[in-house]
């Protein structure tokens, strides 16, 4: 089990340079698998769920060649069609190579993603959608077979929630489909609209995406082009949150403002002077922050759900009372009980959180239960008194390149500690 060890108190001072999108980089990956032909993709984060999805090009038979932050596939000998329980659940959201496996080989066959840290995570929407194509679906426990009759046909389908997973995976089935397919009530995450991008670079016909209904006329095939993902507004928003909660000043590059929006009004009432020129945003925290009145994580454009952890960090330490809703997932508040133990006052009553500001956190040895929760543990630790460790890094990860080199780099103090300690029962045997 790897740790952070922290030494709270260190005000953030300094600039960083945001990674690129986790969140649209795994399905532009994945997208890949559709093109018969090599392609580039520059601006990939050094994280462990693009480390899973270049395990599962390879396995579909593509060749994969990483270089920095540039990856590049050549789908051309891809033969697979099947992705082996061990890599669904090494990464759940592995579910999104389903529309582009079955638009390239005709079926598929998964191990049902299951649950996760955050929720069942259940994927009727995304199967009721790919049936609506002309596939013929057969699930048993733990797998899930596809099989299409014909060729794909395009078709219209009216999603009951905006789900960014079920949307992604319905545009890539409908690419290379014939005939039209019209997805209303669409989600409309950035992340959406690098993925329509990618493919249109491709020779796809995607239009709509960004405003909840989308439009994919289906094309014969798509060739392979060099394209750039975009920046990751999850990882800048979070490093705005640890600039407000320890007192400090951060200047963040290469972020896209518009992507960043939802989260700024926040950070506002909070107290947080905010100031955005170009792609470059600055952030200067208050001697003391002010109580949110209320955060309801919504789909976008509202308040992302992947902050809402982050979030309710920083108002461990606000002035008064804030209050959270979470409305997007069932149970995505694990991170609660380890953020009272840095004596933090939260009460959570379903999907509601209040907490009480207090002045101080202190120092606190905690685990990370998933990714964003992890992220959250982090900050809490940089602003505690004290030392904190936060254990299970691996959650943090997965979607961070090097969360101890960046808060380094911004003056705090924090080390990755990777000495198996053995747990004391072991001694006692
Ligand atoms: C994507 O997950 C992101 N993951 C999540 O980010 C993000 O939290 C989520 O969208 C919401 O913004 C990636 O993009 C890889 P959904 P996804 O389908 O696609 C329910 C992170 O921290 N639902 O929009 O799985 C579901 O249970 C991760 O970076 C169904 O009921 O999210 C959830 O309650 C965490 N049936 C809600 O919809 C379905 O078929 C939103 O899910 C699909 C979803």
């Amino acid at each position: 089990m790897k740790r952070f060890i922290i030494n709270g108190g260190n005000r953030i001072y300094g600039e960083t340079k945001i990674q690129g999108s986790k969140n649209s980089v795994l399905p532009i990956l994945a997208a890949t698998v559709l093109i018969r032909g090599e392609t580039v993709i520059e601006n990939c984060p050094d994280i462990s769920d693009v480390d899973a999805t270049v395990k599962i090009l390879k396995y579909l038979g593509c060749t994969v060649k990483r270089e920095g932050h540039t990856i590049t596939v050549d789908s051309t000998n891809a033969d697979k069609y099947d992705i082996p329980d061990e890599l669904m659940r090494e990464m759940r959201s592995s579910v999104v190579f389903l529309g582009a496996i079955i638009g390239r080989m005709g079926k598929a066959s998964l191990s049902t993603p299951g649950g996760c840290e955050i929720g069942l995570r259940p994927i009727d929407l995304h199967l009721d959608a790919i049936q609506k194509f002309g596939v013929n679906i057969r699930e048993e426990f733990a797998k899930i077979d596809f099989e299409t009759v014909n060729k794909l046909e395009g078709t219209r389908i009216a999603l009951s929630f905006p789900s960014v997973g079920a949307t992604e995976n319905i545009i890539l089935t409908a690419c290379t489909a014939k005939g039209t397919t019209v997805i209303t009530n669409a989600a409309r995450e950035p992340e959406i609209s690098d993925l329509a991008d990618f493919l249109n670079s491709c020779g796809a016909r995607i239009s709509g995406t960004g405003e909840g209904t989308v439009t994919v006329e289906g094309v014969e095939q798509l060739h392979g082009v060099k394209y750039k993902v975009i920046p990751d507004r999850i990882v800048a928003a979070t490093y705005m949150a640890a600039a407000a909660m320890t007192h400090g000043r951060i200047h963040i590059t290469g972020v896209i403002p518009a992507h960043i929006a939802p989260v700024i009004p926040v950070f506002e009432e909070a107290g947080c002077d905010i100031s955005i020129k170009g792609s470059e945003l600055s952030l200067s925290a208050p001697p003391m922050l002010k109580g949110i009145k209320t955060v309801r994580t919504m789909p976008y454009p509202g308040f992302p759900t992947d902050m809402q952890a982050q979030i309710m960090a920083m108002t461990t330490l606000c002035h008064g009372t804030s209050v959270i809703i979470e409305t997007i997932f069932e149970s995505r508040y694990k991170h609660v009980s380890e953020l009272l133990r840095f004596g933090a006052k939260i009460r959570v009553d379903g999907r509601m959180a209040v907490i009480e500001g207090i002045k101080n956190l202190t120092g606190a040895s905690v685990i990370a239960s998933d990714l964003r929760g992890g992220a959250a543990l982090v900050l809490a630790g940089l602003a505690a008194d004290g030392t904190t460790t936060v254990n299970e890094t691996g959650y943090i990860n997965r979607g961070y390149e090097d969360m101890c080199g960046v808060l380094t780099s911004l003056g705090c103090d924090i080390k990755l500690d990777e000495r198996e300690i053995k747990n004391d029962s072991d001694d006692k045997n």
